[in-house]
């Protein structure tokens, strides 16, 4: 009896140590709450009701050939890159990083151990990028597929509106920073 009260302390024990969301869908009956059908996020965009018009007006489509002719419809002011900047590190910061360096915490080349899981993150504070119209980073956002881009997933149905050219201007403030030296 003795024998079974500590057998039992330590199980318990065992179980304290580890976080029991983390156990707890390995008993069958509870797997049911993990393994239910729900929609992850992201994982599947609800298509527009069939029959309705979008009230904020239909967008015209983005190309490789029209992107750099596209005029940024924000000015660079202190409120269009706070509002780029709360934007991007939202959606963007996870892959390109705190200074758009390419090393995010999901980035393969963040140069941590063990790396992040996701490859092909590039710099955006490159020459490269630097030389990229507006138009072109604004596209990119849009649809990185459109763009022969097809790594990076699509933010068109994410960032909308005005709110792709702030983030364009905190990519320009990005960039600026790293030709100054970079403080971060
Ligand atoms: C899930 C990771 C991920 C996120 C999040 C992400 N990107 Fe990317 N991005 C990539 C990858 C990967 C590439 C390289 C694409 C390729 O070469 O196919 C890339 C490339 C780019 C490029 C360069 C395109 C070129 O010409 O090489 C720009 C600009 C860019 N991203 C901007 C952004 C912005 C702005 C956001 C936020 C709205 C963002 N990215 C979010 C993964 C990501």
């Amino acid at each position: 009896m003795r024998n079974l009260g500590w057998a039992l302390a330590l199980a318990l024990g065992a179980l304290a140590a580890c976080n029991p969301d983390d156990v707890v869908h390995r008993v069958g009956w509870f797997a049911t709450m993990r393994h239910q059908r729900s929609i992850k996020p992201y994982a599947r965009p609800i298509p527009s009701v069939a029959g309705t018009v979008p009230i904020t007006g239909a967008e015209p489509a983005v190309n490789l050939q029209m992107a750099d002719r596209l005029a940024n419809q924000r000015t660079r002011t202190s409120e269009s890159i706070n509002r780029g900047r709360f934007l991007y590190e939202t959606y963007c910061l996870v892959c390109h990083g705190v200074a758009g360096k390419g090393d995010g915490p999901i980035s393969a080349t963040n140069g941590q151990t063990p790396p992040g899981p996701f490859f092909g993150v590039r710099s955006l504070v490159d020459d490269a990028i630097a030389r990229r119209t507006d138009g072109y980073i604004y596209a990119v956002i849009v649809s990185g597929q459109v763009m022969g881009r097809g790594l990076m997933p699509v933010y068109g149905d994410k960032v909308r509106g005005t709110d792709r050219w702030d983030v364009v201007n905190y990519v320009r403030t990005l960039q600026a920073e790293a030709r100054s030296g970079g403080k971060r």
